[in-house]
């Protein structure tokens, strides 16, 4: 019997993986993270299934109701928002099943700055402006950043930032970035990305306001880089028409000759 981790997206039940709805229809028991996966992705469950909602539970109860599952010979599909490389608790459900002997296998998911991304209409990644995205998150109570692993040090690169778990301390976020961006420096927020109540606030560095009702929802992420709202960027060389690559060879002597 297997424990499949599924990513179980941003929110739209949709934005699930073909895999991941297919291992929830088959598992009878189903483990899903209640305060961020939606209840439409548990309509996947064949009828009959145990359905828990791990979201009042500890590591010690998830990992007993895994344990009795696996020793009644069920499949489990345990899910997760997003995708469950990052900022899941995965690692450490992992760690456990390895050392009970439990199998288990990971589908991702999309994970939440994509779904921000995608609600912008942005690409976060433009030649020549920025060409890396510092997925990060500032220090809290359950979880201290390691040293050296700070806002200050990541901005220094000019990367585009996508900050998780952080809105409710936006007013020291700005602080740290202002002086290595600069106050005309895009951010974006999105709150919610993909649910329907999905909200979107673009700003600068300098101008970003937000009002308490918008500071209080915490399922935010905040976006900041030069590439958001960047119109005067080179176009990227792969398409370009005298680019001589594998898929497309261009002139006398290509260098990769048609069939090779
Ligand atoms: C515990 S982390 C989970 C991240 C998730 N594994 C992922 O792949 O995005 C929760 C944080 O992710 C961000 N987040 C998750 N879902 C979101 C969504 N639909 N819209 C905006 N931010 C979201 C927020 O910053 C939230 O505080």
């Amino acid at each position: 019997m297997t424990v499949h981790f599924i990513g179980a997206g941003p929110g739209a039940p949709d934005l699930l993986t073909l895999r991941g709805r297919d291992l929830i229809a088959a598992c009878r028991v189903c483990l899903y993270a209640g305060s961020l996966v939606p209840e439409a992705v548990l309509a996947h469950c064949p009828p009959g299934a145990k359905i828990i909602n791990t979201a009042s539970m500890d590591l010690d109860q998830i990992c007993l109701e895994i344990a009795a599952a696996h020793a009644d010979g069920h499949d489990i599909a345990r899910l997760h928002s997003g995708d469950l490389s990052v900022w899941s608790a995965m690692g450490e459900q992992l760690r456990r099943l390895r050392t009970m002997g439990i199998p288990y296998d990971v589908t991702p998911g999309v994970p939440s700055f994509a779904a921000a991304a995608a609600a912008l209409g942005a690409e976060l990644t433009l030649p020549g402006i920025a060409q890396s995205v510092v997925l990060t998150r500032t220090s809290g109570r359950a979880s201290a950043m390691p040293e050296g692993e700070n806002l200050a040090a990541f901005a220094a690169t000019g990367a585009v930032l996508a900050i998780h778990l952080s809105v409710h301390v936006l007013d020291k976020v700005i602080a740290e970035l202002m002086p290595h961006y600069g106050p005309d420096c895009p951010v974006a927020i999105v709150w919610r990305a993909s649910w329907p109540d999905q909200r979107i606030v673009r700003a600068t560095l300098a101008t970003l306001q937000l009002d308490a009702d918008m500071a209080a929802q915490r399922t935010a992420l905040i976006l900041v880089g030069r590439t958001l709202d960047a119109e005067d960027f080179a176009e990227s060389r792969l398409y370009a028409g005298d680019y001589d690559r594998r898929f497309r060879p261009v002139g006398t002597s290509p260098r990769f000759p048609e069939g090779e």
